[in-house]
């Protein structure tokens, strides 16, 4: 572990303390205290051409997730090499996926980010190595705030606020995980406008209860009106704020069966339980203050990115909580993350705060120092930024790097 009168990794020669690894053709050296056994956590400082298919040995069928950040080939990226032929980042993009197939378990998924410069040639790709029916959703993510250099160009073209996530499983049992969340502001205020009456006795029969108007029910409880307080007593209590809707199948029912007291549990010929309230439907506000994640996300803040872990990569750093986000959709604690295209290390980052395994590759030397600086403080319980507070992390655990030995750094790995 790397301490101040130590030094950084990005200052230190970090192959010195290293020591063959049981990985034939790697040295390696130790951050923390790894676990003996699963989940591994590893980090390699090389082409992911060599680490993928020295992972193919000996993880393959492991991981529930494979998360690629490659290379977008956009042509405006200055920290790595981002420019290069067409047709050569389409080949080494499709090698290094088919690498990474093998390491998915039979549910597993695979996401990959991407931009417009080569989305669509990416999903065609994809498409051919996974299978057009393997493809799950395909995330659009806001990615950039309407401001500074975005709007340099809007004279010309609409400046390019998103980016995508190609999410595709390998077999068929592959699933997302369901996230529900809360309704956000203007949403959550347009449903909380609906619920204006109160069920004070939900423990009584049904048939016994009694719903009263919002004002009366907090002038009853002597609490102060207006908007404000009327919208803090609606979220302490949505499970008795309730509205009254059309239900079609109530008006279907012959007068024989319609209940004769004001309010009913009516179970329907599809086995789906109501509450008959006057001839109208009952809704409790408690069942619709969250709503599924769809795959449009435009809620993930990308204001100081730059900052997380304190390390910048320049235009392509996700944020953690995108990073969070996918990890939930896609695995569990305790499951294991393959990070091919490492950079500043997020994915690593975030799927060690949240009790994940994880692989890493970082081909540049450069960046690999600074993101091993960010894990080893994420390890050391130093680094308060990104979804640390949100994850209850505190630090623990280790990880191990692992360097190729020469005769493998002589062979060129092409770029990815
Ligand atoms: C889009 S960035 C990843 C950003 C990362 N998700 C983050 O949040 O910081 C792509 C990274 O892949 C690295 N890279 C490119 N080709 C590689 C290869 N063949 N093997 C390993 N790393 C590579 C680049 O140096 C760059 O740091």
């Amino acid at each position: 572990m790397p301490t101040g009168s130590e030094g950084t990794f990005a200052a230190m020669d970090h192959q010195a303390g290293a020591k063959p690894s049981p990985l034939p053709g790697w040295t390696e050296s130790v951050i923390g205290n790894p676990a003996p056994t699963a989940p591994v956590r590893g980090f390699a400082v090389s082409d992911n051409l060599l680490a993928l298919r020295t992972w193919g040995g000996n993880h393959a069928g492991r991981a529930a997730l494979v998360l690629a950040d490659p290379p977008y080939n956009a042509r405006n990226r200055k920290d790595y090499l981002d420019d290069v032929d067409h047709r050569a980042w389409l080949e080494a993009i499709g090698e290094r996926i088919e690498l990474c197939v093998p390491l998915l378990r039979p549910d597993g998924i695979l996401a990959v980010h991407i931009d417009d410069s080569e989305h669509a040639y990416l999903q065609v790709l994809l498409d051919g190595i996974l299978g057009r029916e393997r493809r799950l959703n395909t995330v659009v993510v806001k990615m950039s705030e309407l401001a500074g250099v975005k709007i340099r160009y809007s004279d010309r073209m609409l400046p390019r606020l998103k980016e995508y996530v190609l999410l595709y499983g390998r077999g068929p049992a592959s699933r997302l995980r369901p996230v529900v969340r809360r309704k956000d502001g203007a949403a959550l205020a347009r449903y909380l406008r609906y619920y204006a009456q109160v069920l004070e006795n939900p423990d009584a029969p049904v048939e016994e209860w009694s719903v009263i108007p919002l004002v009366e029910a907090m002038a009853r409880r002597g609490l102060p009106p207006g908007r404000d307080a009327q919208r803090e007593f609606r979220l302490a209590h949505p499970e008795r704020l309730v509205y009254r809707t059309n239900n079609r199948w109530f008006d279907t029912l012959p007068e024989s069966d319609r209940p004769s007291t004001r309010f009913a549990r009516l179970r329907s010929p599809w086995d789906v339980e109501y509450v008959w309230w006057e001839g109208k439907q009952m809704l409790f506000l408690a069942d619709h203050l969250d709503e599924p994640l769809g795959d449009l996300w435009t809620d993930i803040s990308t204001i100081n990115v730059q900052k997380e872990g304190a390390v910048p990569l320049r235009s392509s750093k996700k944020p953690e909580a995108l990073v969070r986000r996918l990890l939930e959709l896609c695995s569990q604690p305790g499951d294991l993350v393959v990070d091919p295209w490492a950079g500043s290390g997020t994915t690593a980052a975030v799927a060690h705060k949240t009790g994940r395994g994880w692989l890493s590759c970082e081909r540049d030397p450069t960046i690999a120092a600074r993101a091993l600086d960010r894990l080893a403080s994420v390890v050391a319980g130093t680094d308060p930024t990104g979804e640390t507070a949100a994850t209850g992390w505190a630090g623990g655990g280790g990880f191990r790097v692992w360097h190729p030995c020469v005769h493998h750094e002589e062979t060129a790995p092409r770029e990815g």
